[in-house]
């Protein structure tokens, strides 16, 4: 199960949460699968990602790495397995609401340090700064659990 079948369960579960029409930072998007589907259901996206590999032209995306504080141009920021822009999605929570779906354990801790897990640095970043969030499991192999802030 590929790109496609991992962006679609991902596409639905920001439809069912954050319906359209919002601006979306699709953060680490790759090849920017998941911008083409959010954007043919009249999403606004950009994606960020300085290993970009556009599959698709006429979708918006950017050669740059994600910080923070590009989180004010958009309405909602995602991350499906982000890797190193793990911990700016985090920090985006300061400007919206995030959807992030961690793997790699890339924190190096710009604001806070690391946990032993990915999944634990968050949380507790969370709850330190005392931002309400959820955590659900998406039907996804490989990693699959979902942080959501409001
Ligand atoms: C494991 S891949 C996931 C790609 C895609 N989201 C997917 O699910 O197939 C991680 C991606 O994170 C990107 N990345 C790494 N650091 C980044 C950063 N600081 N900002 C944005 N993207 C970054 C990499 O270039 C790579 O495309």
């Amino acid at each position: 199960m590929g790109d496609n079948y991992r962006s679609l369960v991902l596409a639905e579960y920001i439809t069912r949460h954050f319906p359209p029409p919002i601006r979306v930072a699709d953060v680490a998007g790759g090849n920017g699968t998941l911008n083409d589907i959010l954007s043919v259901r009249e999403y606004e996206v950009v994606t960020f990602d300085p290993n970009l590999r556009m599959k698709y032209p006429n979708r918006k995306g950017q050669a740059v790495r994600f910080y923070a504080d590009i989180a004010l141009a958009f309405d909602l920021v995602v991350g499906m397995h982000p890797d190193q822009a793990t911990e700016e999605i985090v920090y985006a929570t300061k400007h919206c609401p995030i959807i992030v779906v961690p793997c790699c354990n890339f924190w190096i801790g710009r604001e806070m340090p690391p946990s032993r897990s990915i999944r634990g640095t968050i949380e507790r970043y969370l709850h330190f700064k005392e931002i309400p969030f959820v955590k659900e499991r998406l039907e996804i192999t490989g990693p699959n659990i979902v942080y959501r802030t409001f």
